[in-house]
């Protein structure tokens, strides 16, 4: 990648890669010595939720800690539902992740100890021990910059930025269908190319746009996911959508993160009159998983008619937070908060898709040829509440696993030997002189995720966004069909549907378990221990 690429023209390459964060990377870098890969990303090559990542990557570091222990902690915060050998595999292979992206040069935070110096690590809820690395409180941007400026020296790698993948191709001609490329939609042409490859790996990252307040990148509109539904893939856990507890009371903040590891600092979550509400909910207070403390500030700020809440470091020295937290201490001044002196009003919002395409160990869909890798995909490791920090160490390992997986299994797929699908058609379609009719369904859908399908939900809340869902789903299809496509049009047919999938997630689950909780079944049932929500498209052989 001397540089990344202005257009895509048809073109084959041995695998194309959807997505440029943590996870599209990863695998890119790993196939690349030896495989032709283009990488699209539908915005510029680092935008995307790993830029914005505060608190850091977890693994076991410290003599002190153990894997047993960042197992137990996994399990524990994802209440009975994560497949134990997703998480064993992804936390032995933890600290060899972070030694690769030392290896890249990611400018970890250190400390002295022993007359040593040793990575700093940080704590957040749910890790029984300090296992959090992390790059100042700007984790994610290191690690991008990382990653981004390694694949630049990679002539096998192409990036195309501001490509966005439409819909996955499909060939059924053989006894399998088998995925053999994807609509890509030129950002500066607005024209749709055809590109093939024998492999294709979703690296699109999550949904949490669907809901109105979020504290995601613009992107995160679930687009891979949607494009493997409608390849026919099995999508799994789509219920356990995460709220952050702590993102800024700002109207001009967009949701800005308050990192987790403000309270695994000492940090205090406060009522107005200064009560520490967390205590009376769970004994680790502030350092519960945050299925625990979103739905605790909720709770609380529903019985007292908050806007808010506070959080609290002024207690800890000003050179302690502004060396800690410098990033989101500076954000905070710009919005007309000082940290080192004064709590934070703070909400919570929309933060991470704990579900996603169903892959195996090795990032393998239902459909061959097609792979799914990081937020986009669900392994098994988050189960029904994902503890903070596993999720750019998921995206790492199952990259490579992923990456190992396609080097080590070649198969009689070759660029050259994919059947030439029909050109995207666009012989029926108009330019819309409505598109105001988008942007007033986006901005529907959003709010009425929130207000029925957020952080307590009821069976008629439910079914009343349901039934809401259903029309948008058609009018978007109507639209769909008849006029020429546009981003905003794409994002939203994606985000439509995946409300839709994360709705039906939580009508079949007659409990409340992690973060999925429903008035109607307060209490966790114990005969769905281990019992994942997996929802398949119609016609696919699994439905
Ligand atoms: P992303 O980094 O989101 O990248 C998605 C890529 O897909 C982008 O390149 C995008 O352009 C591309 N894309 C999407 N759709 C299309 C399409 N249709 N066509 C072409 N390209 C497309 N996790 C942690 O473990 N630790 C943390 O400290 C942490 N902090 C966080 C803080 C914030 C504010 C946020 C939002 C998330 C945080 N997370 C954290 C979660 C973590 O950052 C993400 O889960 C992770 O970075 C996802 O990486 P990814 O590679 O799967 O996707
Ligand atoms: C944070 O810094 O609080 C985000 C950590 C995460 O989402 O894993």
């Amino acid at each position: 990648m001397g540089a990344t690429q202005q257009g895509l023209s048809a073109q084959r390459f041995d695998v194309l890669i959807i997505g440029s964060g943590a996870a599209g990377l990863t695998a890119a870098l790993h196939l690349a010595p030896v495989r032709r890969v283009a990488v699209i990303s539908k915005g510029p090559v680092d935008e995307g939720s790993t830029r914005y990542a505060q608190g850091g990557i977890s693994a076991v570091l410290d003599a002190t800690d153990s894997f047993e222990a960042h197992v137990a902690d996994t399990l524990d915060a994802g209440a009975g539902l994560c497949d134990v050998e997703a998480v064993r595999q992804t936390v032995a292979a933890g600290p060899e992740a972070i030694q690769w992206l030392l290896g890249l040069g990611v400018p970890f935070t250190r400390e002295a100890h022993e007359g040593r110096s040793r990575l700093h690590l940080t704590r957040e809820g749910g890790h029984s021990a300090r296992r959090v690395a992390h790059a100042a409180d700007a984790t994610g941007q290191a690690i991008e910059e990382a990653l981004v400026d390694t694949a630049r020296g990679q002539p096998h790698i192409e990036v195309f930025e501001r490509h966005l993948a439409v819909d996955l191709i499909v060939d059924t001609d053989g006894s399998t269908p088998r995925v053999i490329g994807a609509y890509v939609q030129d950002g500066e042409t607005r024209k749709v190319v055809t590109v093939l490859a024998p492999v294709v790996i979703l690296a699109t990252g999550g949904a949490s746009k669907v809901y109105l307040y979020n504290s995601n990148p613009d992107g995160a509109t679930g687009d891979g996911i949607a494009m493997a539904w409608r390849a026919g893939c099995r999508v799994t856990n789509m219920e356990f959508m995460q709220f952050h507890p702590t993102c800024l009371f700002h109207p001009q903040a967009k949701s800005f993160l308050i990192s987790e590891a403000v309270r695994g600092e000492g940090g205090h979550l406060l009522l107005p009159d200064g009560d520490r509400f967390m205590k009376r909910f769970d004994a680790r207070a502030e350092l519960a998983p945050r299925d625990i403390v979103a739905r605790a500030i909720d709770h609380e700020m529903k019985r007292l008619g908050l806007e808010h809440v506070f959080l609290d470091i002024s207690h800890r020295t000003p050179e302690f937070v502004r060396e800690h937290f410098p990033m989101i201490h500076q954000r905070c001044l710009e919005y007309g908060f000082d940290m080192t002196t004064e709590p934070l009003p703070v909400v919570p919002a929309a933060h991470y898709t704990c579900g996603g395409v169903q892959v195996d160990r090795h990032g393998r869909t239902d459909l061959p040829g097609l792979y799914a890798v990081g937020e986009a995909s669900y392994t098994g490791l988050h189960g029904a509440n994902r503890m903070a920090s596993n999720s750019l160490l998921e995206c790492l390992v199952y990259a490579r696993s992923a990456a190992d997986h396609i080097l080590s299994n070649p198969d009689s797929f070759t660029p050259e030997c994919l059947p030439e699908p029909p050109n995207w058609d666009e012989s029926r379609v108009t330019d819309s002189d409505e598109e105001v009719v988008v942007s007033h369904d986006w901005d529907e859908l959003r709010r009425l995720m929130w207000d029925y399908v957020g952080i307590v939900r009821t069976r008629d809340r439910l079914l009343r966004a349901h039934r809401r869902i259903r029309v948008l789903m058609e009018e978007v299809h109507e639209y769909y069909s008849h006029y020429r496509i546009t981003p905003d049009l794409i994002e939203l047919r994606n985000l439509v549907l995946i409300a839709d999938i994360i709705v039906r997630s939580a009508l079949e689950r007659s409990e409340s378990r992690g973060l999925h909780y429903i008035r109607d079944f307060p209490e966790r049932d114990p005969e769905l221990d281990g019992q994942p929500t997996v929802l398949a498209p119609p016609g696919s052989r699994y439905s």
